[in-house]
């Protein structure tokens, strides 16, 4: 087998793109999984192979049944191990229990919660002992705000499936989550763009900002490293501490 790699779904996107170069920066070779940003993964990969580290890309919808196998597949076929996997990719869509549509239910669990469970089962055979997964939930998935039903349900779900996960695949695999508030990305830049929403934010959180993809990336980074060997199961808040107010 070839030298080790770290995967990172959902790398094209605001956390995936700063996990994977704060990743490349300590000189891991990454796999970056995107789903429709061809063009941002490409050129993340170029940024990253000037770094001198190897960089693979990888696409599938992982909203579909087949997307875990697909992308499973592409993985297993490029003959590397596996020394990480960073769970990232995720949606959200509107929907309380009363209005949720079943597309967007079954979309955002299979992303959010199916894909991060079974993408690692179908890559245990090639992951290195030790390695580690990180799993990138929310604090919607601690503290709900009730009016997202699918995602805050989903990200919950993920932090409980991290114990599991923990439980079952040690002492091999270290398995841990964190759990962002808020960052401005893609996945929120609509509610963010109104700055009165972000001040009611700001105000509510004791570090008096929101939070940076580097921070998130270095948390992530942590976890994944050696640093980090005698945790597992564990779900890593950050998030200004918001959640505590
Ligand atoms: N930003 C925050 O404040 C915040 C807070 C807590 C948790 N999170 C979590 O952080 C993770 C990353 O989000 P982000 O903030 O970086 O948002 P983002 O910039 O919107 O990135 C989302 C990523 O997920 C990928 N993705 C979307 N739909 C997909 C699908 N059907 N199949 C496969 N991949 C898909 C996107 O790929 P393409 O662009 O290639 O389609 C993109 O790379 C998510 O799990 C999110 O729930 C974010």
């Amino acid at each position: 087998m070839n030298a080790n790699f770290t995967l990172v779904t959902g790398a094209s996107g605001g956390f995936g793109s700063a996990i994977s170069a704060e990743l490349a920066k300590r000189g891991w070779n990454i796999i970056l999984h995107y789903n429709k940003s061809a063009s941002e993964a490409k050129t993340l990969g170029e940024a990253i192979r000037s770094l001198g580290v190897e960089a693979e890309l990888v696409s599938a919808d992982l909203s579909t049944r087949e997307g875990p196998d697909k992308l499973s597949d592409e993985v297993r076929s490029m003959g590397v191990r596996l020394s990480g996997v960073v769970n990232n990719a995720g949606i959200g869509r509107p929907g309380n229990a009363s209005n949720i549509r079943d597309e967007d239910w079954d979309a955002v669990l299979n992303v959010n919660l199916r894909s991060p469970v079974l993408l690692v089962r179908k890559l245990l055979p090639v992951m290195a002992k030790p390695s580690s997964v990180v799993n990138v939930a929310s604090v919607s998935g601690i503290r709900a705000s009730l009016t997202r039903i699918a995602y805050e349900a989903s990200k919950a779900g993920l932090i409980h499936a991290t114990r599991s996960m923990a439980v079952a695949l040690a002492p091999d695999v270290r398995v841990n989550a964190i759990a962002p508030g808020w960052v401005k990305t893609n996945i929120n830049s609509e509610r963010l763009s109104d700055q009165n929403v972000v001040n009611g934010i700001i105000e509510r959180t004791p570090l008096k900002r929101l939070g940076r993809p580097e921070e998130i990336a270095k948390l992530t980074a942590f976890l994944l490293s050696d640093d980090s060997s005698f945790i597992t199961g564990e779900t890593v808040v950050i998030d200004g501490g918001v959640s505590l107010t």
